[in-house]
Parts: structure tokens; C-alpha cells; sequence
């Protein structure tokens, strides 16, 4: 059997690839807006990154990752022996973790300095299991703001992330946008105490997961899919009743300015997310119809100790990420075609033989002028070189044949207006311009 993709990767083909393109240039127009700017980190990091990062606990660290290890350090631990903690590498499974390593591994973020607000696009990794929607190597763009507590960066945050969602077609009325606060280092312990209290007291009604869990991050078992689970969390205590005074303040101002901007929201107080570097601010997006359970095409929040988690000074943080996949298939779920990455505004056919070099020519006179043009290489018949035309969506036709050639001129044929005219050869390029630049 021939060789495929490996489970849970997914080739992005021409129109997908183009659309991705696209995709990343839009968030670049419409995140530069906000003072974003592109970042490249490495697709691998230290594993200890990762650990100390998103946290050992998280299941995207426990079980979700894949290490990678370089070919000698391959044969040192294959003969049994054991490799450097440096040496220890891992397939990035988000990107926060390295952007906020880059920022304090170059200083980006001075004291006293404006916040740095990087973006980045690119290929994320986790060893999940594949289903709809997940996958085990997707594209993700994302954005990362360091160096900036104020509330207005969630909220400009969080009203770029819609109005990018808008400009690349998902349809507002398809979104819903869920916002959150985790509180902070000094307000979430309690709270994680009382929730693991009611745990405790329904611990025969929860699933054995979550009460493995309990012990290390209580908070977890809200994401827990068990429909029990989920039933008896929702009776919880709610992170939101339990906020010390400077967290409610800066969650009431955040809910305040995305009043003002007239952005919807609904308060979730069950969002935790899945990674646990947030503090205060979370949100997520999800799609309401056509995604199944993996519905959130993005999601991020404030991570103000995550890059003293890292080994730097404090400097607080907020971000978010969005899945490039589980976009394309909200915007088929809204029936918004792609744009064709192939394209042929003019195809040039030859009658017979004779002709070949000068269509050759033709075609490279054309391409030089700007025009996308093409021809058969395969011997085609007349007939199958129109057909073949009309496969590439060619609006224009340039017939030549002894007879035209004999004139220095083609037969230029409108393929959707049915008619056609004699051209010189020389001027096909301005007529091609003419009519479709
Ligand atoms: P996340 O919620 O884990 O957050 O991922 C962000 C988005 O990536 C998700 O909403 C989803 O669209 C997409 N995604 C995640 N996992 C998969 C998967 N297995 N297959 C397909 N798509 C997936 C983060 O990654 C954080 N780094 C976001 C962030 C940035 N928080 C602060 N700054």
C-alpha cells in the first residue's frame, strides 16, 4: 500500500495552502493594527520548557507531547545511557511558551519599556487523539502582549481576535465568545481548595479521572467531557464569587470595555482551559454549530507569572492562539468557499506542431506582462487543449495555427462571451490587460 500522512496530520492542499497564506496575512493587517509584530521561535524547544511552562500536570505535558531527540543522543539512550537535560528536546505544542523564552532570553521587554506585542504562525504538535478537529500536528496564529497588566490589553486583545474572525468570513452570528477570570496567586488558592472540598463530597458521582486529578489541580475536572462530571461540576463553587478585590476589578474593567466596543460575550465561570500558566483573564471561541466537540477555534488569557515560571524577571503577559484547521471548517460550516489557488487567465493552444515554439513565446511574452498564462505540453488535441482550458477556468483562449502565425496574429477567443477576434501577437499582452487589469 503506498505511504501515507501519519494519523492526525492533514495535508494542506493548493486552495487550503493558499487560504493559509492569505489567512496569516490577514491576522498580520489586522493585528499590526494593534502594534503586533512577527516573531519566529523554534519549532523545538527544551522539554523543560514546556514542563515549567504550561505545567507537568497538564495533560498537553503529561501525555501529549512528542520528544525529539537528535541522532546521537538517539544512539546514547538506545545503548541505555542517559542524556543532558538541554539535550532533551520536544515538538512544540503551543506557542506561547517559546515566544515568552524569546522575550526573556533577548530582553525584549526592558524595565520601563512599552510592551512587546508579538505575533507568530506556524505548525503546533500534540500527540492527542486524532478526531474531528483534532489533530496531532496543526497550524496555529497566535499573539503574544508582554509587559502590560491593564486590563485594555485583554480587551483590545479580545476585540482584535473577533474582528479578525469577522475579516476572514466566520460569521458573527456562528461565534460565541466565553470570557472568564482565574484569579490570581493570591485568590485562586483558596478557591482550589474549596473546589477540591466539593469534589470530596461527590466523590462517588465523578469519574475516576478527575479524582486523580483532584489531588493535583481540582480545577481540571470542569473540562471533564463525562456528562456526569460536567453535571455535578456545575453545581461548583464559582471561581467568580471567589476573587480577591484587585482580580474583580480587573475583570469588571475588561467586561467594560468590551461592553463599550459593542462586543458580545457570554461570563463562563466553568473556563479553565487547558494549560496552567493563566492567571485572571480567560477566553475562549467557540463555533456554535458544524465543529462538534472540538468547537473553540481559539482561545488565550493572561499569564502574568509564566515568565518568571521561565527563568525571568516579572512581566506580566496575555495572549491567544487560533487553530487555522478548525477555522476552515467553521467557515465550510457557514458554506463560504475558499478562493482557487488556480488560476489561468489566458491559455494558449496550438493548432498543430508547427506552431509550438511561437505559442511558447506567447506564453512567456504574457507571464512577463503580469499575465497568468499557460499551455499544453502533452500533444494535446485542439479539442482537449479547450477542454483542458476550461479546467483551469481560462476566460480567454489564444488560438494559433499556421494561418495566424502566417499574419504574426492569434484567434483570441472570450470563453464566456463565445466571440472572438484576430490580435497581433505583440499586442495580446495590452489586450490581456485591457480587459482584466
Ligand atoms: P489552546 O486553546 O490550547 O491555546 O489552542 C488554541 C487553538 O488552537 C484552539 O482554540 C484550537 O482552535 C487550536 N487547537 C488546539 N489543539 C488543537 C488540535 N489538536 N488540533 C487542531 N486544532 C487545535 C493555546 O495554544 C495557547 N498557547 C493560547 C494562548 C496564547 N494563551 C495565551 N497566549
Amino acid at each position: 500500500m503506498a505511504i501515507q500522512a501519519p494519523e492526525g496530520t492533514r495535508d494542506l492542499l493548493p486552495d487550503e495552502a493558499l487560504f493559509w497564506t492569505r489567512f496569516k496575512d490577514t491576522a498580520a493587517e489586522v493585528f499590526g493594527r494593534y502594534g503586533y509584530v512577527l516573531v519566529e521561535t523554534p519549532v523545538i524547544e527544551q522539554t523543560e520548557l514546556f514542563v515549567r511552562g504550561i505545567g507537568e500536570a497538564t495533560d498537553v505535558v503529561s501525555k501529549e507531547m512528542f520528544t525529539a531527540v537528535s541522532g546521537e543522543n538517539l544512539k546514547r539512550l538506545l545503548d541505555g545511557g542517559a542524556i543532558k537535560a538541554k539535550s532533551r528536546l520536544s515538538l512544540r505544542p503551543e506557542g506561547t511558551a517559546g515566544v515568552v523564552r524569546a522575550v526573556v532570553q533577548h530582553d525584549l521587554v526592558p524595565q520601563g519599556a512599552a510592551p512587546a506585542k508579538l505575533m507568530y504562525a506556524g505548525p503546533m504538535f500534540r500527540a492527542e487523539r486524532p478526531q474531528k478537529g483534532r489533530q496531532r500536528q496543526f497550524n496555529q496564529v497566535g499573539v503574544e502582549c508582554l509587559g502590560a497588566e491593564a486590563p485594555s490589553i485583554d480587551a483590545e486583545a479580545i476585540i482584535m481576535l473577533m474582528r479578525f474572525f469577522e475579516k476572514v468570513g466566520i460569521p458573527a452570528s456562528s461565534m460565541e465568545l466565553l470570557v472568564n477570570s482565574m484569579g490570581c496567586e493570591k485568590c485562586r488558592p483558596a478557591y482550589r481548595d474549596l473546589v477540591r472540598a466539593y469534589m470530596d463530597e461527590h466523590a462517588d458521582e465523578l469519574c475516576e479521572t478527575c479524582m486523580t486529578r483532584a489531588a493535583v489541580n481540582p480545577l481540571r475536572a470542569f473540562d471533564c467531557k463525562n456528562e456526569q462530571c460536567a453535571a455535578v461540576m456545575a453545581g461548583a463553587p464559582k471561581i467568580t464569587d471567589h476573587l480577591c478585590d484587585d482580580c474583580r476589578e480587573h475583570y469588571a474593567a475588561v467586561r467594560e470595555l468590551l461592553d463599550g466596543a459593542g462586543v458580545p460575550y457570554v461570563e463562563e465561570p466553568k473556563l479553565v482551559r487547558g494549560l496552567d500558566y493563566y492567571t485572571r483573564t480567560v477566553f475562549e471561541v467557540q463555533v456554535v454549530d458544524g465543529l462538534g466537540s472540538q468547537n473553540a477555534i481559539g482561545g488565550g488569557g493572561r499569564y502574568d507569572k509564566l515568565a518568571e515560571e521561565v527563568g525571568g524577571r516579572p512581566t506580566p503577559g496575555l495572549g491567544f492562539a487560533l487553530g487555522y484547521e478548525r477555522c476552515l471548517m467553521a467557515l465550510e460550516a457557514a458554506g463560504v468557499e475558499l478562493p482557487r489557488a488556480q488560476r489561468c487567465d489566458l491559455f494558449v493552444a496550438c493548432v498543430d506542431d508547427s506552431v509550438r515554439a511561437s505559442a511558447f513565446g506567447l506564453v512567456q511574452a504574457c507571464r512577463d506582462a503580469g499575465i497568468v498564462c499557460e499551455m499544453d505540453h502533452q500533444g494535446r488535441s485542439l479539442k482537449s487543449q479547450f477542454k483542458l482550458a476550461d479546467k483551469l477556468g481560462a476566460a480567454r483562449v489564444a488560438v494559433l495555427g499556421p494561418d495566424e502565425l502566417a499574419e504574426g496574429a492569434c484567434t483570441l477567443r472570450d470563453m464566456a462571451a463565445h466571440e472572438e477576434a484576430r490580435v497581433k501577437l505583440a499586442d495580446v499582452p495590452e489586450e490581456m490587460h485591457r480587459v482584466f487589469l
